[in-house]
């Protein structure tokens, strides 16, 4: 047991993981377990449970699992340590400094550095909110009140004006920044003549936060056609705090509702404006992707909200390549993905202003399942309605062509309904579109992962089960001897159970996810899942004698062939031939 372990152990015990999660989570009870709305796939029910006894979570939809530090890795997406010192925190406990020193020198510059940046974005923001409220932000007034926004709205997202060059830039020397740092921070950079001038100067500001709700970047918009030559809207430019790829623009906001009530679902825009009039309008949980595409990432935060989510782009843009990735991207992170279409080529800010919340209400009852969009873009691509046969039949080619790439992200249910869609609309047959489908799923490579756990040796389930007993702390659960480790994981398990044994601890299920942190979900169920409750003990007891006995054979069986062996190139060894002979009777003894 080395010091880090020790302090993990303490963190743990002074962090009861019911408390921890309930302090993020609605958790209701229900017998000895308590459960959520899973945060980390987008469900209605609610399929994430924890564990007070075990002090783990587990979610039976999503498959994810692990103990409190675990817990707030994934949702405050943070590393070990970081996750670690927020629960040090969180129990007034001191990081000691082997803990400290653990986490590497780099890091802990790193972090010191963004607290820095982050300081100055902070500041920042009060400038230009301060100047935006002065004399000098006439125009930005005039300008946000000629686009009807309100006081509240302004408010809210804390917008600014920067007036000039070199305001911004005095204003932070002055509280003790240095040039590097505001360089950095992205909040001014350095010009031809050598001076380090503010960035978006000249432009309306508008802070973007994280979801702590920190202020971590700006957008600035243009308020002349002077400064429109350079981009209508500018963005700080990639720092360690704005990975624009990384954040949506109110996304705070989005998580602030969700804190009030169940979010229903997230409408993703383009533009900050849309943000802004949304929210005016009612709409609190509309987020900007800032005119890119959707990433990994940032379907992941979504689906942390919510479990639905509405595309609302403007025209041009619906319907590229990129939008629809993102849109799969979105599905495949769970969530239930809808897109909407705003007539007249309008964005939806355009839209809210022309017609009203509730003629925008409407658009979004009536979006469209991300199949149906698919289907509906291949409907625009090939004109399968042609009055020229040939024409007709080469687009209705195509177009089922199409359709089979859609059909096969689909899952069971959905795949069976959209066939029927795909051949009423074709004219091809069912069957013929699920053979194609069938022949498309034999081209990919399967993973084989999902396999492997199913078809592992009943030795290596023993192995399992055992050590499950063993951290489950079952009375009869004890083991003389490693068994022998066909995996990294099994090893790295049965190392921690010795070294317990043998520093006169009890090995706890608690430290599983620290011993292990990086083994498979599936490794991990195989320890977390089993069944402890009273009427399979006795069961579990006997069984557990039988999975025990399996273990030795196995352990008997390799060094009967090492010994088989070495009889071979020694045949007169009469020592060798009787220890083959003492092994061979204990294998049969097994039996
Ligand atoms: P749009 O051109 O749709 O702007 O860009 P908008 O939001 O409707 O702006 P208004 O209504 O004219 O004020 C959508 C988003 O793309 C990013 C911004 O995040 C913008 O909100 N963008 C756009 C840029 O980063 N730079 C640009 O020059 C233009
Ligand atoms: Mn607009």
């Amino acid at each position: 047991m080395n010091d880090l372990m020790d302090f993990v152990q303490q963190v743990k015990r002074a962090n009861d993981i019911v408390d921890v999660i309930g302090s993020y989570l609605e958790l209701r009870r229900s017998g000895t377990n308590f459960f959520a709305r899973c945060p980390f796939h987008g469900e209605k029910t609610g399929s994430f449970s924890v564990n007070r006894n075990m002090q783990i979570f587990k979610c039976f939809g999503c498959g994810e699992s692990g103990d409190v530090v675990k817990f707030v890795q994934m949702y405050e997406s943070v590393s070990f340590m970081e996750a670690l010192e927020i629960l040090a925190k969180r129990a007034n406990i001191p990081m000691p400094q082997t803990a400290r020193q653990a986490q590497d020198e780099q890091y802990t510059k790193r972090k010191q550095k963004k607290d820095i940046y982050m300081d100055i974005c902070r500041n920042t923001a009060n400038f230009y909110y301060k100047a935006y409220r002065s004399e000098f932000g006439t125009r930005a007034r005039k300008y946000m009140e000629g686009r009807g926004f309100d006081a509240d709205t302004i408010k809210k997202f804390a917008i600014g004006y920067s007036p000039d060059d070199t305001s911004l830039v005095a204003y932070l020397h002055k509280l003790g920044f240095v040039d590097e740092d505001i360089i950095k921070a992205g909040v001014a950079y350095q010009n031809r003549q050598g001076q380090v001038v503010d960035s978006l100067r000249g432009r309306l500001i508008i802070p973007i936060l994280n979801m702590q709700g920190k202020v971590i970047a700006f957008g600035g918009r243009a308020l002349d056609e002077r400064t429109a030559q350079f981009g209508k809207y500018k963005n700080t430019s990639e720092t360690p705090l704005f990975k624009k790829n990384d954040n949506l623009f109110a996304l705070n906001i989005a998580k602030e509702q969700k804190q009030q009530a169940a979010l229903p679902n997230i409408v993703v825009v383009e533009g900050y404006m849309d943000v802004l009039s949304m929210y005016q309008a009612g709409f609190k949980r509309a987020v900007a992707s800032m005119g890119t595409s959707l990433t990994e990432n940032q379907a992941k935060w979504i689906s942390r909200l919510t479990d639905t989510v509405y595309i609302c782009y403007d025209g041009d843009a619906a319907g590229q390549q990129a939008t629809v990735r993102g849109m799969d991207l979105l599905d495949q992170a769970g969530l239930d993905v809808k897109v909407m279409s705003v007539p007249e080529n309008l964005d939806p800010d355009e839209y809210i202003k022309k017609y009203g919340a509730e003629a925008f209400e409407g658009l979004i009852a009536k979006a469209l399942p991300l199949p149906d969009y698919k289907l509906h873009l291949l409907d625009n691509a090939f004109d399968i309605h042609s009055s020229n046969s040939a024409k007709r039949n080469e687009a209705l080619a195509k177009y089922v062509k199409g359709s089979i790439k859609m059909l096969k992200a689909l899952d069971d249910i959905r795949q069976n309904q959209y066939i029927t869609v795909v051949s009423a609309k074709t004219g091809y047959s069912e069957d013929y579109l699920r053979r194609k489908l069938l022949e498309e799923a034999t081209d990919t490579t399967e993973s084989t992962q999902e396999v492997a756990v199913d078809t592992l040796s009943p030795h290596t389930v023993a192995k399992y089960f055992v050590a499950s007993c063993i951290l489950h702390g079952e009375d009869y659960a004890r083991i003389s001897q490693k068994p022998i480790c066909d995996t990294l994981f099994l090893d790295k398990l049965y190392t921690y159970i010795f070294d317990c044994y043998n520093s006169n601890q009890q090995p706890a299920l608690d430290m599983l996810y620290t011993v292990c942190p990086d083994a498979s979900d599936k490794d991990y169920a195989q320890i977390v899942d089993v069944d402890f409750n009273k009427k399979r003990y006795e069961k579990n007891r006997a069984y557990f004698t039988e999975c025990l006995r399996l273990i030795k054979a196995e352990s008997l069986q390799a060094q009967r062939t090492k010994l088989l062996a070495e009889v071979k190139k020694d045949p007169s060894n009469m020592e060798l031939m009787q220890q083959l002979a003492e092994i061979t009777s204990q294998i049969n003894n097994l039996r």
